[in-house]
């Protein structure tokens, strides 16, 4: 039977509508989500500049008159993700949030891109099998950790070196392989109110944090241990940031589960806000190979 003409779904460009329209229909498409993850119009703009999200390529799902779904591409160089899908909930299991996704993955391929990469919330069955059923496929599992501010923060264990953002950024860099997209060096390059530090243990361990600090949260973080024990030198960079920022709340997402550091975020009273599986389809490019 032919599906009549104003019941066929139509992909429009997400930028034929506006930021308000936009956060209208994601919140509608998120109202039982596993996580409540409420947006406002200022805080997608800012997702938008931090991770590339593209609105030409971005996707909303109309019947009719009717919106149906929506679904966000960040474009960088070799590497698209698929992010903020949702479909009306009265509206599921009827194609549109795989036409949404087929969509974005043809958006990807006309920028020469064939890398397309995404996180899932662990359990999230439905958009699991969606994407599995598109070609991707399990690379690992990722954290996402919250610590509160009412914890009193640790004694410093180390000379710590602040680090302005320019400072921060050089010791980031550019080539760090194929980490998450909210963990990649080009979300903290776009993003505001970077810095970092620098902590020297007396063993001769050093290493480093750099972080974003929001109003009431800090989060962003990229580090690393140059010398030493990862446990070592994230506990001294971890008590000098929350010796700093005690009122501030800390969450940071996208972390591997085989993070050598993770010891002392456990010590430091960060706890696990939920797991995200992460996804890929096709295999990543030589140029995003860790240099
Ligand atoms: C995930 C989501 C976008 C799927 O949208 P949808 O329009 O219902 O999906 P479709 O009708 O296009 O289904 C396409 C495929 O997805 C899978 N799928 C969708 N819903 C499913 C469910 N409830 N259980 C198992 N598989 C499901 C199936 O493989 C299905 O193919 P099939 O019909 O041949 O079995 C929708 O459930 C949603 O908006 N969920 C809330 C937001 C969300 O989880 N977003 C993803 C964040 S990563």
């Amino acid at each position: 039977m032919n599906t009549p003409l104003d019941l066929k779904i139509k992909l429009l460009p997400a930028s034929d509508f506006t930021l308000a329209e936009l956060t209208a229909i994601y919140n509608q498409t998120r109202v039982d989500y596993l996580v409540p993850m409420p947006m406002n119009a200022a805080r997608l703009a800012d997702y938008i500049s931090t991770y590339d999200v593209s609105l030409k390529r971005s996707l909303v799902a109309m019947q009719g008159d009717q919106l149906r779904g929506v679904a966000m591409l960040g474009a960088r160089p070799d590497r698209a993700w698929v992010t903020r899908l949702g479909v009306i909930p009265t509206t599921r299991r009827t194609g549109v949030g795989e036409a949404l996704t087929v969509g974005l993955l043809e958006q990807a391929e006309k920028l020469k891109i064939n890398f397309d990469m995404l996180e899932v919330i662990k359990n999230n069955t439905p958009a699991h099998t969606l994407f599995r059923k598109l070609g991707f496929y399990e690379v690992g599992e990722l954290l996402v950790l919250r610590r509160s501010p009412i914890l009193p923060p640790d004694p410093v264990v180390a000379e710590a070196e602040r680090l302005d953002r320019a400072e921060a950024l050089i010791l980031v860099g550019r080539n760090r392989g194929t980490q998450p997209w909210t963990n990649q060096s080009e979300s903290l390059f776009n993003a505001q109110e970077v810095s970092g530090l620098h902590v020297t243990l007396v063993d001769g361990s050093r290493g480093w944090l750099v972080y974003q600090r929001q109003k009431f949260t800090l989060t962003r973080f990229i580090y690393k241990t140059e010398v030493g024990d990862p446990v070592k030198v994230a506990y001294a960079f971890l008590s000098h940031l929350h010796q700093q920022y005690p009122r501030l709340d800390t969450q940071i997402e996208n972390i591997q589960l085989n993070d050598p550091h993770l010891p002392a975020f456990y010590k430091m009273g960060y706890v696990e806000s939920f797991r995200r599986i992460e996804m890929w389809r096709g295999a990543p490019p030589e140029s995003l190979q860790a240099g």
